[in-house]
């Protein structure tokens, strides 16, 4: 038995946990958080939340505010993302259900095309760079990933390469507009134009450049539903749609497809069960708050937003590429800038990434590390300091080009961070240090099959009731 609380007392004490987190406005965090610098769209966003709060999505035939949301939204994405009348598609919680649904709904349509397949295990082709969702999707949807190198100097993969590994057991081939390690847009139309040609659906995952690219400017390749062969598409809304978290779309070429993504059931003596998306009962505020932030802002908004978005990255980019011992890898389309150590230099003048992040937190910002990785084909992608640049960032972007300088020089030529076996125990044990450099190389060095058991014990750790 407990005592109920007053309101006032709670709200304070959860206000006081937020106090702990990190600044989610202001630019200081280059990951996760998605600031448009404009507390009016905060705030209609939080009062179309509330507006929504007790609705439940689960039904839209009873609540029929949300099938009327759902459509405008799909309707607004479908016109960004040049689809046509023959476009559908559903808004999603975020980009890994959206993803999943499209994966999802292209092994239901390949095992439909032949009865022998009716419970085979086709494969899901995608680059390396490709989104975590995707190998979630292959875990949960029982499909095996073939990964296919990217050129480490540019991150994307060759489209020759990609469709090398397509064949009669590919569902689904993924590309990405652009990917999240190496903001870099894959060869879509090749990829999109070859899996055609073999009778391959192929989704683009622009779950970053969906609400970016359409007013970026110079993006040397078409990338969406233009595209001839791209079955579907991913773009979320709660990344550079600036909507709170919990809002994606996806869509669809055609209805079929749409169809695929759904779960319907009359097995058991209740309602009838449809569910288009992962979840049962679903919050409709944040597809509110998403159709509110995008009415407010229109079209000429969201331009005005990735114009500074454009500028502060272009910055950032040269600026970061003029930095001793640093380098930017291949050349970004988008928001998005990983920095690699300049190999081409001695050792003793090159910026460790891993060095580089936690002298950047000292000058309060954070980026985030990204370990090395080996190719199945062997080759090395670089271990690597992630931003993603907002609009808000426009406004700051000297202050942090200052702390990136700085930083550097406080590292420059200092050994990189190496793997420390004891730090295992030590991060079970007693949480995540300040300083992750040691943390991320000890990560970047372990096998997968001892790294994930270890990665999933220390986040369950930190949730666990033990601990409060
Ligand atoms: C390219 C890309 N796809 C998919 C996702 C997954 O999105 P979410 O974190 O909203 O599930 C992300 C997230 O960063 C992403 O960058």
């Amino acid at each position: 038995m407990t005592t109920g609380r007053s309101a006032d007392d709670v709200l304070a004490d959860l206000a006081t946990l937020r106090a702990a987190d990190p600044p989610t406005h202001g630019g200081r965090v280059l990951s996760y958080v998605y600031d448009p610098g404009r507390a009016d769209l905060d705030e209609v966003a939080a009062q179309a939340v509330r507006l929504f709060l007790p609705v439940n999505g689960l039904d839209p035939t009873t609540f029929t505010s949300v099938a009327a949301l759902e459509r405008r939204l799909v309707a607004f994405a479908r016109d960004v993302l040049h689809g046509d009348a023959g476009t559908v598609g559903s808004v999603t919680s975020g980009g890994t259900e959206s993803c999943m649904l499209a994966v999802k709904s292209a092994r239901d349509l390949w095992r439909a095309a032949d009865p022998g397949r009716a419970h085979a295990r086709p494969t899901l082709v995608l680059p390396t760079t490709a989104h975590p969702a995707f190998h979630k999707a292959a875990h949960y949807l029982d499909l095996d990933v073939v990964p296919v190198p990217v050129d480490p100097a540019t991150g994307t993969p060759s489209a020759a390469d990609v469709l090398a590994v397509v064949d009669e057991r590919t569902a689904l081939v993924v590309v990405s507009a652009p990917s999240y390690p190496f903001g870099a847009i894959d060869p879509v139309a090749e990829v999109a134009a070859g899996a055609a040609a073999r009778g391959v659906a192929c989704h683009v995952d622009a779950c970053v450049g969906g609400w970016v690219l359409p007013w970026w400017g110079d993006v040397d390749q078409p990338w969406d539903l233009a595209v001839p062969g791209v079955t579907s598409i991913s773009a979320d809304l709660h990344k550079f749609g600036y909507a709170p978290k919990g809002a994606s779309v996806v869509l669809y070429r055609a209805r079929e497809r749409h169809h695929a993504q759904y779960f319907a059931t009359t097995a058991w003596p209740g309602y009838p069960v449809v569910n288009p998306t992962m979840l049962g009962s679903r919050g409709a505020g944040s597809m509110a708050a998403a159709w509110a932030v995008l009415q407010v802002l229109g079209t000429d908004g969201l331009a005005e937003l990735v114009g500074a978005t454009r500028q502060a990255t272009d910055r950032l980019i040269e600026a970061a590429g003029a930095v001793r011992g640093l380098r930017v890898v291949g050349t970004p389309t988008g928001p998005l800038v990983a920095l690699a150590a300049d190999d081409s230099l001695p050792a003793t003048e090159q910026v460790d990434p891993f060095l580089l992040i936690d002298e950047v937190r000292r000058r309060g910002f954070l980026l985030q590390a990204q370990p090395a990785m080996v190719q199945p084909d062997g080759s090395v992608l670089p271990r690597t300091a992630h931003l993603t640049v907002t609009a808000v960032t426009h406004g700051i972007v000297e202050e942090l080009v200052e702390a990136l300088v700085a930083a550097a020089d406080a590292v420059r030529g200092l050994p990189a961070a190496v793997p420390d076996a004891s730090l295992a125990g030590r991060v079970l044990t007693e949480g995540l240090p300040d300083e992750l450099a040691g943390v991320m190389a000890t990560l970047e060095a372990l096998p997968g099959e001892v790294v994930h058991p270890l990665l999933i014990a220390v986040l369950a750790a930190a949730i666990d009731p033990a601990r409060e």
